[in-house]
């Protein structure tokens, strides 16, 4: 069996968490293979919502494993937390999941680190999540990292002081930046406590051995593909590789095992935090989108910008990525709009274009083509027959710029607002 994805075509919160959960029962494992706990996944059932971090989202269905693979970086202190609370609340989960030894760990100094890099960088922020992520990256690429296993080994305390000694020369080139060290050191020593508790595995022999025993996996991106280190709207990106490729590295698979890429996108278009981002709406269509669509993060709370889809990134994404479905999300957020804008070209100084250009949105102006709205509560729509003809057109449309069959659509943030317009057994 292959192992399926499905990620992100925007710059992330496109409502992988809803999907992947809807998805689980079709699946013995969904694994994680990238990014950390600047991801909030949300999955609502029964009346109740959840946000996840680092645990899959796969994880409130019984008979499915989930593994945090090699290509993640985890904070102990966030999975003790979330596996705790996730208890707390009934669910017995910590047997069902599974934790690459090579996963890299999140130290509190890189968390440090996050901060003062931000803080340096005035006007020219990332508006990073600062959990730790870009300097967790940049010790494993530097080959300076402490992963999971090393856990297990006899001179972990003389690595883990090491890091922290050169953490703490770097946090003084940080000039006024002030921090106490001290105030998290007993919860990350409790938390590795935790960890070392919890199946930690050589993951790529698990997924492996799984396939040839033909077993189905997905494999659950975070982020999105125009945050990707890469491809993304750099330097105003994540750290590591958002897209299909990065299900193969972050997981020990190899391309040849890849089945479906389910490219999951919103009606419209969000971003949280700084960088380029050509369709943005700063006024009062922008503000409403963000009221109606409940636009604020799941990590950090923070507003998130909004504007209207732009199909060439879209496009560009699908390419990078090998996008078999797509999955639209949050239509019914667009329900309230009279008249709906797509961006289906840019003019730039060349004329027009289809292209990303290299920097994203220098001297790019969208161009955009205008339709009717649906006007029409679809939240309860449950098949293609109850969709109003207006957003089947917009459908339709987006299927022949793409080039690509959108095979369910999203209507709401419940487990059970979902259609399938395409019959596609998963
Ligand atoms: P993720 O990071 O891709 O998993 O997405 P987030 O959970 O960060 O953000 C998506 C938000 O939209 C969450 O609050 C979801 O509960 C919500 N959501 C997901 N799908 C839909 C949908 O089709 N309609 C509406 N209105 N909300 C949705
Ligand atoms: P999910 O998985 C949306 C953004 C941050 C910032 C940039 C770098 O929920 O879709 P980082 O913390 O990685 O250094 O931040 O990336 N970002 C996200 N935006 N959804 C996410 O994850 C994100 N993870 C990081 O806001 O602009
Ligand atoms: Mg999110």
């Amino acid at each position: 069996m292959p192992v399926d994805v499905l990620l992100g075509l925007q710059w992330g919160d496109e409502g992988k968490g809803k999907v992947v959960d809807v998805f689980t029962p079709h699946y013995d494992i969904v694994a994680r293979f990238q990014g950390g706990p600047n991801a909030g996944h949300t999955i609502v059932f029964n009346g109740r919502k959840y946000v996840l971090h680092l645990i899959p989202s796969g994880i409130f269905h019984p008979n499915t494993a989930c593994i945090i693979g090699n290509g993640v970086v985890l904070d102990p202190i966030t999975l003790k937390k979330e596996i705790e609370n996730l208890e707390a609340s009934g669910e017995q989960i910590r047997d069902r999941i599974y934790i690459s030894r090579r996963t890299h760990l999140i130290l509190p100094t890189h968390k440090l680190l996050d901060q003062a890099s931000e803080q340096s960088k005035e006007d020219k922020k990332i508006g990073s999540t600062l959990r730790g992520i870009g300097p967790t990256y940049m010790d494993k690429t530097g080959r300076n990292g402490l992963r999971v296993g090393d856990l297990l080994s006899e001179n972990f305390e003389q690595k883990h002081q090491q890091l922290i000694d050169k953490h703490k020369k770097l946090l003084d080139d940080y000039y006024g930046f002030e921090y106490d060290l001290e105030a998290s050191a007993a919860e990350f020593a409790e938390a590795v406590e935790f960890l070392k508790s919890l199946n930690l595995i050589n993951s790529e022999y698990y997924l492996n051995n799984a396939l040839k025993e033909g077993k189905k996996i997905l494999a659950e991106g975070a982020q999105g593909t125009l945050l990707d280190i890469e491809f993304g709207s750099y330097p105003f990106v994540t750290s590591s590789n958002t897209t299909t490729s990065g299900a193969c590295t972050g997981l020990g698979v190899p391309p040849s095992s890849i089945g479906k890429v389910f490219g999951i996108f919103k009606a419209y278009c969000t971003r949280v935090g700084s960088g380029p981002f050509p369709t943005e709406l700063n006024d009062d269509i922008g503000e409403r989108i963000r009221q109606e669509g409940s636009e604020f993060g799941a990590t950090t709370g923070r507003p998130r910008r909004c504007g209207w889809i732009d199909l060439p990134l879209l496009k560009y994404a699908i390419q990078l990525n090998g996008v078999t479905d797509l999955i639209m999300t949050k239509a019914d957020v667009l329900s309230i709009m009279d008249e709906i804008k797509i961006c289906s070209a840019y003019l730039t100084e060349e004329g027009e274009t289809q292209e990303v250009p290299f920097s994203y949105s220098e001297n790019v102006e969208p161009i955009y083509d205008t339709f009717p709205g649906w006007k029409k509560d679809i939240t309860k729509a449950r098949s293609k027959k109850d969709l109003p003809a207006e957003l089947i057109s917009y459908i339709e449309l987006l299927e022949s710029y793409l080039e690509v069959p959108v095979t369910f659509v999203s209507v709401g943030p419940d487990r059970e607002q979902i259609l399938e317009t395409e019959p596609m057994a998963v």
